[in-house]
């Protein structure tokens, strides 16, 4: 028997009835899959902020330090200004907990409405890695002259080679692994995704790096190359062409809501905020989406594939592939994916994928 210490961050809006789902369905995989959870919850997020003026410590992140993972809900409040739970909490334990693995699967399951026309579970099916702990988001940069004509901004790109390579080196291993998974991914390459026609310092030290690292260390994958702006328009056009991506903080933020959409909107789209060394953070990436709160109407799906994700990095492979299996099952249950379109409460949806596994 397994067991694991799982710290629960329900956040803002509907972060917590999602995470309840999530935790209902961790909660049935239990017994058979030989696993036992204990939950921790912490209520960090919007309110306790306007209630204390606090956001969250060191001391409070070094508690975290102690789990096995995070389970995260969602942040982002109303009430709080844009950018203080943003960077005082999503961002701060990315940071500190030196989560420096974005990794956001885009996989169409059967039955989903994708925007996209005449598109296919099978060409919709590959995963960004999106660098997590360098690039424009670690806040180099000031201002000066604020409020006059003269005003000067700046806010820097920084990358080092250190950071670029361990990101490279989990996107190599990530690639090795689903190539032995099956032909179809075995077939395509690992995509690097930037803008060196412009971004030539940056750009070209994600370049160089991910050339010689496949050059010297995975000769057997094939690699390719393709400017963020291109990507935007293939993800929409030929998304059959990738299967693992990998990318610089910004870029990957970016391009992964647009995959979010992909698939099917927000309503699926999970992610890992992972420290391969250390402890890893799952969320749905959707959003606090406040004016849902309390309604049941939010689809819990997507918090239940970031508890799928976060099985799958404990290693408890089979119970994350039985949970997936299940979310798929619902998948053509559910009217739409939206909130409120489901044609099922968010605790309906919830019992669907806990009672089928
Ligand atoms: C995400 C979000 C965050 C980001 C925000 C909320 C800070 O957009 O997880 O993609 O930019 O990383
Ligand atoms: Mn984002």
């Amino acid at each position: 028997m397994s067991s694991y210490n799982i710290a629960v961050l329900g956040g803002d809006g509907t972060g917590p009835e999602v995470v309840a789902e999530g935790i209902k369905v961790l909660e049935a995989v239990k017994g058979k899959f030989k696993i036992n959870f204990d939950f921790h919850y912490y209520d960090f997020g919007g309110d306790r902020y306007l209630k204390t003026g606090k956001i969250i410590d060191s001391e409070e992140i070094n508690e975290l330090r102690k789990y096995n993972a995070i389970y995260l809900g969602a942040i982002g409040h109303p009430d709080v200004k844009p950018g203080i739970l943003e960077k005082g909490l999503l961002l701060r334990l990315r940071f500190e907990l030196d989560q420096y693995i974005n990794l956001r699967p885009v996989k169409l399951y059967p039955g989903v409405d994708t925007p996209v026309k005449d598109k296919t579970p099978d060409d919709i099916d590959f995963v960004v890695v999106r660098e997590n702990s360098g690039g424009i988001y670690t806040g180099h940069g000031g201002a000066t002259l604020v409020g006059t004509p003269h005003e000067v901004a700046t806010q820097v790109m920084v990358y080092d080679r250190f950071t670029v390579d361990r990101c490279l080196k989990y996107s190599f291993e990530l690639k090795k692994k689903r190539a032995k998974l099956s032909k179809k991914y075995a077939d395509k390459a690992i995509t690097l995704v930037h803008k060196t026609n412009v971004l030539t310092y940056t750009g070209d030290l994600w370049f160089r790096a991910f050339n010689e690292m496949g050059e010297k260390e995975y000769k057997e994958l094939k690699r390719d190359y393709a400017h963020v702006d291109a990507t935007t328009m293939w993800f929409v056009k030929n998304p059959e062409w990738f299967d693992v991506i990998v990318t610089e903080n910004l870029m990957g933020d970016i391009i992964t809501d647009l995959g979010a959409m992909v698939q099917g909107g927000m309503g699926i789209a999970a992610g890992g905020n992972i420290n391969p060394e250390g402890v890893s953070m799952f969320e749905p990436i959707g959003g606090s989406a406040p004016k849902y709160t309390g309604q049941h109407v939010i689809n819990p799906l997507a918090a239940i594939e970031a508890g799928r994700m976060m099985l799958d990095e404990l290693g408890e492979t089979e119970a994350a592939a039985a949970i997936e299996k299940s979310v798929a099952s619902a998948c053509t249950k559910l009217k739409s994916l939206a909130a409120g379109k489901m044609g099922y409460s968010t605790e309906e949806v919830g019992d669907l994928v806990a009672s089928n596994l």
